[in-house]
């Protein structure tokens, strides 16, 4: 497999990624944000679902077992966490066609997927990145295809203005602070884009995002 030295791992450390699971479960609403995120996104039977930044696969587990029909596709930049999603799909019978390869230059070709779901991978990447991965995002789309984002956003009232304030410098989470996601999406060529719900957490606010690869 392909040795990418630049990136951040799911929980900042390689040290700490066999904790990811527990940690999303004791801390995060994920089950809550994963519910919301398969609900609004309509996918059919028969289509193809890429999860990007897949990390150990919860989303793209759930995913697969909401539409078994579907072709589930989960792609991560790290060996390491990969190797958790393929052993959680192998305990669960789950067909998942992993790669590994980096969200800024997506090994499939043009107009593959209905679905790209992105959740908590954009603030791992830079400014540069973030718009990399969504014009590769758009390219991997099929017109009239959609893009679900999962991620760091405005903060939403008081409580979660302070948890941002103190966030905003960690990993690349500061252009998500500044509400710039939605214009991101919108500049690489999603229309329309819409947030879709808010979530209080205790990292701070994050949004769930539905961006459409236009159909012309
Ligand atoms: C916070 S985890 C999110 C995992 C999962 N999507 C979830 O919602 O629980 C972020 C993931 O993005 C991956 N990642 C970071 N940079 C990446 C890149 N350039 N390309 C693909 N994956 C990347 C990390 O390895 C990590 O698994």
């Amino acid at each position: 497999m392909k040795k990418h030295s630049r990136y951040i791992p799911a929980l900042h450390y390689h040290w700490l990624t066999r904790w990811y699971d527990p940690m999303m479960r004791w801390f995060f609403p994920e089950s809550g944000i994963h519910a919301n995120l398969i609900a609004q996104a309509h996918i059919e039977p028969e289509q193809t679902v890429l999860d990007v930044g897949c990390g150990t696969g919860t989303l793209t587990l759930l995913i697969k077992q909401a539409h078994p029909s579907v072709a589930m596709y989960g792609l991560d930049i790290d060996v390491e966490i990969l190797q958790i999603a393929q052993r959680k799909a192998r305990q669960a019978a789950q067909n998942i066609l992993w790669q590994q390869g980096s969200a800024t230059g997506l090994p499939y070709p043009d107009q593959s997927f209905d679905h790209v779901c992105a959740s908590l991978l954009l603030h791992h990447l830079t400014r540069q990145d973030k718009q990399l991965m969504l014009r590769e995002a758009l390219r991997v789309l099929k017109p009239g295809g959609t893009l679900h984002v999962v991620d760091f956003d405005t903060p939403h009232d008081f409580g979660m203005q302070l948890i941002s304030w103190l966030m905003r410098w960690f990993e690349e989470i500061h252009d998500n602070v500044l509400g710039l996601l939605p214009v991101f999406m919108a500049n690489a060529g999603f229309h329309p884009v819409e947030a879709i719900t808010h979530h209080r957490t205790v990292a701070g606010t994050i949004a769930l995002y539905r961006a459409v690869k236009p159909a012309a």
